[in-house]
């Protein structure tokens, strides 16, 4: 249940996209509407995610951005992701309409009969991440291995995603020229933030950028990739398994993930006093959040934060839920460790002893935890 304070929040976000077309007006209302959030800590259900406006990172190619515009940003960002661990991109420039294009043409593939889905699942994911997903298939939280996670997904993975003969081209032929039209966009917005981040952490050797070259070459492996995500609608006339759940908690494996959804909700978020709370969608906005790598990578400075996608007695029998997701990971070969301007923080040492205390592998690690999410 939304309290008073969630619905004024969301006939605020609103108001921000009527007046978004005159970018004064636009960044005055975003100072508004961040001060605003501010005052909605003490609300019950829903997580405050910081709104950051990004105009003066938006336009262009990343190599026509100067730094004095990222660093307008990269404050920001950067309080954001050690706070919350994540935050919601306004202002950001990417082409929305694509976006409802590759909503479109996934929605065409996920309605398709299971039969034909099942022609392009993946068929070894220890050699290739491409394909469909379908339900149940994938557990994130590998821990719980009794539950059900209902939705299916199709993943554009960097390195053979690219091939034309890796998309359902047959039985959804506009799928492929949507993925594509919106790929360098989203590319080219993940530099942007990882530059911020350097800027942040005063990484002056752009170390951070150097490890993800597989954003501009797909012929180097990693484990970046493109995800549509698709929550189908639930029959309430079935049963669904008790512990059944949309997607499992977890935080994200790599090092960060821009996340795009529609209005339909769902996604609850951790907080560090452990409490699940509501992550309100902003109509056009991406959401931003940090890896498990990147934490590792920042000391413990930048927070991964746990998420997941319950089942709502609202969502049910009504619209599906759609998500389009660019995960970003770094080079195959890349070893994470913590960088030296951000040494490990006392209170993160006994978290990272799973790393025990060596360089991780970034391929190898975000492949272990793939091969204990399928069965
Ligand atoms: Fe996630």
């Amino acid at each position: 249940m939304m309290n008073d304070a969630c619905i004024i929040y969301l006939r605020w976000a609103k108001i921000i996209k009527l007046f978004s077309k005159v970018r004064l007006i636009s960044f005055v209302s975003v100072k508004l509407a961040t001060a605003y959030q501010l005052r909605l800590c003490d609300c019950k259900s829903t997580i405050m995610i910081p709104l950051i406006d990004c105009s003066s990172i938006a336009g262009g190619a990343f190599e026509d951005v100067g730094d004095k515009n990222f660093e307008k940003v990269a404050s920001d960002i950067g309080a954001a992701m050690t706070e919350t661990g994540m935050c919601n991109l306004i202002n950001h420039g990417i082409d929305m309409k694509k976006i409802a294009k590759v909503y479109e043409a996934s929605k065409t593939f996920f309605n398709l009969p299971v039969e034909t889905k099942s022609k392009y699942k993946k068929v070894d994911v220890r050699k290739s991440f491409n394909g469909y997903v379908g339900p149940g298939d994938e557990l994130v939280n590998a821990k719980q291995k009794n539950s059900t996670e209902l939705r299916e997904s199709w993943d554009t993975w960097s390195v053979d995603g690219h091939d034309a003969k890796n998309f359902p081209n047959d039985d959804a032929p506009d799928f492929k020229l949507a993925v594509n039209a919106i790929r360098s966009e989203l590319e080219n917005m993940a530099k942007k933030i990882l530059r911020c981040i350097e800027i942040y952490l005063q990484l002056d050797d752009g170390s951070l950028l150097s490890a993800h070259e597989n954003l501009q070459d797909y012929s180097i492996e990693s484990h970046t990739i493109l995800r549509s995500l698709y929550y189908f609608n639930l029959d309430p006339n079935e049963s669904i398994p008790p512990d059944a759940i949309r997607c499992g908690e977890h935080s994200d494996w790599g090092t960060i993930t821009l996340l795009i959804q529609d209005m339909v909700g769902g996604l609850e978020v951790k907080t560090l006093d452990g409490k699940w709370l509501d992550a309100t969608p902003v109509e056009n906005a991406i959401l931003l959040n940090s890896g498990q790598l990147l934490e590792y990578w920042t000391g413990g400075r930048f927070h991964a934060a746990m998420h997941r996608v319950r089942i709502n007695n609202q969502e049910m029998g009504k619209v599906p839920r759609q998500s389009f997701v660019h995960i970003v990971n770094a080079d195959r070969g890349t070893q994470v460790f913590p960088f030296p301007m951000t040494p490990v923080l006392m209170d993160k040492v006994e978290q990272f002893e799973k790393f025990n205390n060596q360089p991780a592998d970034a391929y190898d690690y975000f492949q272990r935890l793939i091969e204990a999410s399928y069965y």
